[in-house]
């Protein structure tokens, strides 16, 4: 991705639906020097999101969405986030899908983490759909968001391996492990750093 970075940090929102364990490490990273993006919005669906709790721990600006009429909501997203002089989007568990319109006004910059080695397992329910096929591989994935799901391009991947008797909970919290670590990486890879 060319972007300038310039002095100032590349102003970024991470969108979320649940427990907000990935937003908790995006934000650490970008705290670090070598981070070139800074956390300014955190955007979820769910008002009920644990992660939201970050945003006062961390003092940044939360927005709760409605999704009830969905083009609304994005139309008023995209103004917010240019109000907010938003540049980039990082998706982490975050469970509705943008529209193609959406994701045309920030073509390139929008990035997402997956729970699998895509393109295999997209969608929900990776681990169970996994451990079914008695897989011996599965992993993460951080890819760029385009108009079809779980299915814009690769930027990195961590593969793990499965336990013998390894179940949908052991494998969730094994990858959790990983995903951590990849989404700060795999940013630092976005702009060659
Ligand atoms: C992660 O496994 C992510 O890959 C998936 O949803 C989960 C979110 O976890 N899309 P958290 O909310 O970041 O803890």
């Amino acid at each position: 991705m060319v972007l300038s970075i310039g002095s100032n940090k590349i102003r970024t929102a991470v969108f979320i639906s649940g427990t907000g364990s990935n937003l908790k490490s995006l934000i650490k990273f970008s705290k670090t020097k070598k981070s070139p993006i800074s956390i300014e919005l955190i955007i979820s669906n769910n008002s009920k999101a644990k992660g939201l709790d970050y945003a006062k721990k961390y003092n940044i600006k939360k927005k709760i969405l409605n999704y009830k009429k969905k083009n609304l909501i994005e139309e008023n997203l995209l103004d917010i986030l240019k109000t907010k002089n938003i540049n980039m989007i990082c998706l982490a568990g975050f469970m509705k899908i943008l529209s193609k319109n959406f994701i045309k006004n920030f073509k390139g910059k929008i990035l997402n983490i997956h729970p699998s080695l895509l393109p295999k397992y997209k969608g929900l329910n990776a681990h169970k759909r996994v451990i079914a096929n008695k897989e011996k591989y599965s992993g993460c994935t951080v890819h760029f968001v385009n108009a079809r799901l779980d299915s814009g391009k690769i930027i990195l991947q961590k593969k793990v391996k499965i336990s013998k008797n390894e179940t949908e909970a052991s494998l969730a919290k094994k990858i959790l492990v990983e995903e951590h670590k990849l989404y700060p990486k795999s940013i630092i890879k976005v702009f060659n750093l």
